[in-house]
């Protein structure tokens, strides 16, 4: 019997999670909350307008709609508890409870965790008192030059500075200036670490993790990874920047440990466990843990999976996970080129008609996937946020995907849209690819 599933979140990544599950035979109809223009034109998907934070509310919405599962989206509703929630009322959700979240939302207890079950990671130390952090940045036997707030500051509120003077301004700012609120009331001081950075992420049900195959995000605005840093403005997939012995080793030591040390905390993990590695000379080193899909490397993995992602979620949510195959497309490669708006990311630009969707959508296995698009007049498209739009290419090679993916970001046009021209530089740079 096919099933009807709540989708948490509006953003690109959550785009693509429901056209995903919109292949599944298994799938009747996928709500999404609050959803999106582009989440809405998806057969089989409607957005709809609910409270997510009225659990009791939402809860029997889930009931009436008789909904088999509701997938998280992003962070915040998870660190809040949503799952914790509806799971009160018998409703199944694929993503951790809110104690699991901690792994992201408080960086501090995740740099005690990571140490108690000997993760990989760099050294560092935290801190409530900002005289004491200062005096730790000129005083510790490492470079401890970056300043983390240790709680959710939406993608923001980590510092790597290029001098102790830069790393104690840092610390003025999240603890004195308190520029991120309470998230910053504790500091995390951390060694800085060098090499690539690469994602890991992996479906867990608590017990088995099923790693999905390595991908690379974009931070910085500009070309050659300059400019502020943004909420990603490409990725690519699989980044060829981690050996596999490499990847074996982040399966075992970071991610099979670390779910393997929530379940001796008490904690029963399901759903997606993101480790952001920085492959450093002697090996890969965990930057950070998200508790959730990354934005936009979803986007590309969702291109190259092969597997029904309904029936893999279900089987995190039923511990089943150990039984399941995921496969995905290995001989192919995705290329996903984000296209944001002018001012992006210090300001956005809203209401411009956007131009040339139709023609790039009409090509083979490119794929548009919306982060802030609205209605405008005339039923046209128009920017509505800082990322507007991710355009991803599947090809048999990097090299065209990437050309086919950025070439099609040049085709969809607004006034003053921005987009990078060497996503997947890394790969190439590196001459991993030839
Ligand atoms: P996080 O949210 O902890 O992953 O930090 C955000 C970004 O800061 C990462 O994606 C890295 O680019 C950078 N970063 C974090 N920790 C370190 C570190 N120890 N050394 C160098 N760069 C880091
Ligand atoms: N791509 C980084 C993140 O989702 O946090």
């Amino acid at each position: 019997m096919s099933k009807n599933v709540l989708v948490i979140g509006s953003g690109g990544r959550e785009h693509a999670l429901c056209w995903k599950l919109a292949d599944s035979p298994l799938v009747k109809q996928i709500f999404c909350a609050p959803g999106s223009v582009g989440i809405s034109s998806i057969v089989k998907v409607e957005s709809v307008d609910i409270n997510i934070k009225d659990y009791p509310v939402l809860a029997e919405w889930c009931k009436q709609k008789n909904i088999d599962l509701v997938i998280v989206g992003p962070e915040d509703p998870l660190a809040d508890g949503i799952v914790d929630a509806l799971s009160s009322y018998g409703i199944k959700c694929f993503g951790p409870t809110k104690s699991g979240a901690e792994i992201e939302a408080n960086k501090d207890w995740a740099k005690k965790f990571m140490a108690k079950y000997q993760i990989p990671t760099a050294r560092y130390q935290s801190f409530t008192d900002a005289e004491a952090a200062k005096n730790f940045i000129n005083n510790a036997p490492f470079p401890a030059l970056v300043v983390k707030a240790s709680g959710l500051a939406a993608g923001k509120g980590v510092v790597v500075a290029s001098s102790k003077e830069e790393a104690c301004a840092a610390v003025d700012e999240i603890m004195t200036d308190a520029k991120y609120g309470s998230a910053g009331q504790t500091v995390v001081i951390e060694e800085v670490l060098e090499g690539d950075e690469v994602s890991v992420l992996a479906f867990t049900d608590g017990e088995t993790v099923s790693l999905m195959p390595p991908s690379q995000d974009h931070k910085r605005i500009g070309d050659g990874d300059t400019g502020p840093n943004t909420g990603g403005m490409g990725a690519y997939c699989p980044c060829p920047l981690i050996t596999p012995e490499q990847l074996a080793d982040v399966k075992e030591q970071v991610l099979q440990r670390a779910v393997d040390g929530l379940k001796a905390e008490g904690i029963h993990y399901v759903g997606v466990l993101y480790a952001g590695m920085m492959v450093t000379k002697s090996g890969p080193m965990t930057l950070e843990f998200n508790c959730r899909f990354g934005d936009p490397e979803t986007q590309v993995l969702m291109l190259l999976l092969d597997s029904d992602l309904y029936t893999i979620m279900r089987a995190c949510v039923d511990g089943t996970l150990k039984q399941v195959q995921v496969k995905w497309e290995t001989e192919m490669c995705a290329v996903g080129v984000v296209i944001a708006s002018k001012g992006y990311p210090v300001t956005s630009t809203k209401g411009c008609v956007i131009s040339g969707l139709s023609q790039v959508q009409s090509q083979p296995n490119i794929v548009v996937f919306h982060s802030g698009v609205a209605r405008g007049a005339n039923d046209s498209l128009v920017t509505a946020g800082g990322r507007v739009i991710l355009v991803a290419a599947k090809r048999s090679s990097l090299r065209t995907a990437a050309s086919v993916a950025t070439s099609a970001a040049a085709a969809i046009d607004f006034p003053g849209a921005q987009y990078r021209k060497d996503i997947a530089h890394r790969a190439f740079s590196n001459s991993v690819i030839a």
